[in-house]
């Protein structure tokens, strides 16, 4: 078994200042870090999530990462092409029976050895014991929370803040007012939370609804990192469910893309910019902020959504 090498790879996400009619009337403006750009495949915040698990798993000769997710997961897409890119191997555990969705076509190109669990067998991901059985038939590779969450994924993300200070001078910005960010699993705005260090107000956009998991496993990570509950703050931008996707987010993703040309996916970056711009315009935004938001990729998982957003916009 050969051990697997770090690659030599530092992505730096590009800030990006939008300009939006509904911006200037508020007197806000706004950057995006562009983590969708940061690779066509190995896209978002997925590396930066899994960078610190492929670097355990090349301490300790591992030949790769095994890790869980749906049918349409942008964790496992990444996982999957960065493991092509790189040269490491992977294993994904899907969700439910076999399907044949553009993430899974993606994911057998790029050569991750793929295990359907049913529904019941991954909802036992969290029960413990859950990995012994593969630990034992992948001995080689790395097992990797859902999502890539934990404190490794976390700190992963804290690099962020490092790309963005570098870039803030060259938008003549002395300085921000509040960096926003999705939450799926609360891993990426832990990080975020982290690297801040209470710098700067950071803003949560739930993309799942109040109850499911970030609320409890924000405060686990921060605690778990040493540094206590620093503040944030959580909205619900979920719009009644993850995956739920109505008129007014279509139609604000629509406009989005044709007023400033960055495209968002639906289920995290269009509803953290959505709830953005509803505060935004609410006035509950101070007239002279300038805020950050994190585009956190999910531009592959959009591909699957599109006969749904389409009827939404007529
Ligand atoms: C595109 C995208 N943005 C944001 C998130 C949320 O990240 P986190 O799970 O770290 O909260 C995810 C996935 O979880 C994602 O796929």
């Amino acid at each position: 078994m050969a051990g697997l090498l770090f690659p030599d790879w530092r992505p730096r996400p590009p800030l990006h200042p939008v300009h939006l009619d509904w911006l200037e009337g508020a007197g806000v403006e706004l950057a995006l870090l562009r983590l969708d750009q940061v690779d066509a495949l190995v896209s978002g915040n997925k590396w930066f999530k899994l960078a610190p698990y492929l670097r355990q798993a090349a301490e300790q000769g591992l030949s790769g990462l095994m890790s869980l997710g749906g049918a349409h997961s942008n964790h496992l897409h990444a996982l999957a092409a960065a493991g092509a890119r790189f040269g490491f191997e992977t294993v994904g555990l899907l969700r439910g029976n076999e399907q044949d969705t553009p993430t899974v076509r993606d994911l057998r190109e790029f050569g991750i050895q793929l295990h359907w669990l049913g529904y019941a067998g991954y909802r036992e991901r969290h029960a413990e014991g859950f990995w012994l059985p593969w630990r034992e038939r992948y001995p080689q590779l790395l097992p990797v929370d859902e999502g890539g969450g934990g404190l490794p994924g976390a700190l992963g993300c804290a690099d962020l803040l490092t790309a963005l200070r570098e870039q803030l001078s060259e938008l003549g910005w002395p300085d921000y007012d509040q960096l926003w960010a999705a939450c799926g699993t609360g891993t990426t705005l832990a990080g975020l939370v982290l690297g801040e260090a209470g710098a700067h107000p950071v803003v949560g956009a739930l993309a799942v609804p109040p109850g499911h998991g970030v609320e409890a496993m924000l405060p686990r990570l921060l605690t778990e990192s040493g540094h206590g509950d620093i503040g944030y703050r959580l909205l619900d931008a979920s719009r009644g469910g993850f995956g739920k996707v109505d008129a007014p987010l279509a139609r604000f993703m629509a406009d989005f893309e044709k007023g400033c040309g960055v495209p968002l996916d639906p289920l995290y970056t269009g509803k953290l910019l959505l709830a953005l711009h509803d505060e935004v315009v609410a006035g509950r935004v101070p007239r002279g902020s300038r805020l950050i938001a994190v585009h956190s990729g999910g531009l592959q998982g959009r591909r699957a959504m599109e006969e749904r957003l389409r009827p939404l916009l007529s």
